[in-house]
């Protein structure tokens, strides 16, 4: 185990009809003018704006509202936000849905306080300052953890390019969590959602620091967890206990406490990013096309196969096979793929619709023109990712 510090502050209040109190909370860490952000229609069908609305009223809370957040989320939207801040002197941000919407507030809340282009934080050409306006959420989609985490990505639609930032201030205040709130997913956002969870759980998992035993068992717990779940889920969409548990993994793979003490990979996320930039596909299929394709690729690796066979065998429950370690390991790979693929997820680009025109571009992106690599597990160079491309089509 390597050294490390660790401190999420963010309140979890988890359970049904949470959302209730979301005002009486809000006032109790101090907001006056609160900016209720959401995305489209999804929480107006559900009648949780109402409620919101309601507890936010009932509080005596001032507030105004930014919608339209849009996944894959946009600079521009940021950059009308903070305008509204600055204007309204906004003291907390209310981001109510998924990543998208929690990202924007994050983004938001420190631009506020710099004086360029909100952009310049976002791409990490200036570094955060200390002040900010504060975030709490409720949570409609369990998914990319930005709930707890302390990161945020943004796209900016005109280059097009999607990226982010983080910082220990970024994590919410407070987050509202009732697993009641997901019964409206569609299957799709479901299953992106639990690929993502899983994502940012393997991205820890797959580590060359030796002595993380407790932390791989917790993360292989969370992904055991997931995989049980997701097909309850998916068909019985009001199952509470199947959501919960959902709900629960999808915050903890992305916290960072199973991320303590090792190196970490995080290879699928900067090349997703890329590829939903360019393509604006839901993360979650992004990440269900490279992962397993990621992981065949390393297989013929001698130092990565090891950890792909642990994997097979403790979270796939795959026979050893000690003639042959590499056959145990790409069975595992192949129970991960008949899950995406039985959860409607693709498995290629070609079946979200993107081409090979932009691979060059991409890998480009992701090795800084060849002159970096990328992820710790196995760096990646730039013919690594053409290669993996090449397999992903
Ligand atoms: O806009 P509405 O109408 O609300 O519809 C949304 C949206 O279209 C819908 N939705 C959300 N909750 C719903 C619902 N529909 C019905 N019922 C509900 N309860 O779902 C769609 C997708 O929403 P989005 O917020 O984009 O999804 P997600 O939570 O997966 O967030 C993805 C974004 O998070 C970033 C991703 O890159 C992506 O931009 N990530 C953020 C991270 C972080 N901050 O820590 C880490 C992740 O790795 C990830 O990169
Ligand atoms: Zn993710």
């Amino acid at each position: 185990m390597v050294n490390f510090e660790f401190q999420c502050a963010t309140k979890m209040i988890f359970g049904k009809g949470t959302e209730e109190k979301v005002g009486e909370e809000l006032k109790a860490y101090g907001a006056t003018r609160v900016l209720f952000v959401y995305g489209g229609s999804s929480i107006k069908r559900s009648g949780l704006y109402d409620r919101v609305v309601k507890s936010l009223t009932d509080a005596g809370l001032w507030f105004t509202e930014l919608p339209g957040v849009v996944p894959n989320p946009r600079v521009s939207l940021v950059r009308k936000g903070i305008e509204i801040c600055r204007k309204e002197k906004i003291d907390f941000l209310l981001a109510v849905g998924g990543g998208s919407v929690i990202d924007t507030c994050k983004s938001m809340g420190f631009g506020v306080y710099y004086d360029g282009d909100v952009w310049d934080l976002i791409s990490c050409k200036v570094r955060p300052g200390t002040e900010r306006v504060p975030v709490a959420t409720i949570l409609t989609l369990p998914a990319a953890g930005s709930e707890e985490s302390d990161s945020c990505i943004v796209s900016d639609e005109t280059i097009p390019m999607k990226t982010g930032f983080g910082s220990p201030l970024m994590r919410p205040v407070f987050s509202i969590m009732n697993p009641e709130l997901t019964y409206t997913l569609p299957s799709y956002q479901t299953a992106c959602g639990c690929m993502d969870m899983m994502s940012h759980a393997m991205e820890r998992y797959f580590s060359r620091t030796p002595n993380v035993e407790m932390t791989d068992r917790v993360t292989e717990a969370i992904i055991k967890t997931v995989i049980h779940n997701l097909p309850i889920a998916l068909a019985h969409p009001n199952d509470y206990a199947a959501r919960s548990e959902i709900m629960l993994c999808g915050t903890w793979a992305q916290n960072d406490m199973t991320g303590c003490g090792r190196e970490q990979d995080w290879f699928n996320h900067v090349l997703e990013h890329q590829i939903s930039g360019f393509y604006d596909i839901a993360h979650g299929a992004g990440l269900a096309i490279s992962t397993p394709a990621w992981m065949e690729y390393l297989c013929d690796n001698e130092e990565c196969l090891p950890k792909l066979v642990q994997y097979a065998v403790r979270v796939w429950n795959v026979e050893m096979n000690f003639e042959n370690p590499k056959d145990t390991a790409l069975e595992g790979i192949r129970r991960l793929r008949d899950l995406i693929r039985g959860a409607g997820l693709p498995l290629t680009l070609k079946e979200a619709g993107i081409d090979t025109e932009k691979f060059e571009e991409i890998a480009d992106l992701v090795t800084n023109h060849g002159t970096q690599t990328c992820g710790a597990f196995y760096p990646m160079a730039k013919e690594d990712v053409l290669a993996l491309l090449d397999r992903m089509k």
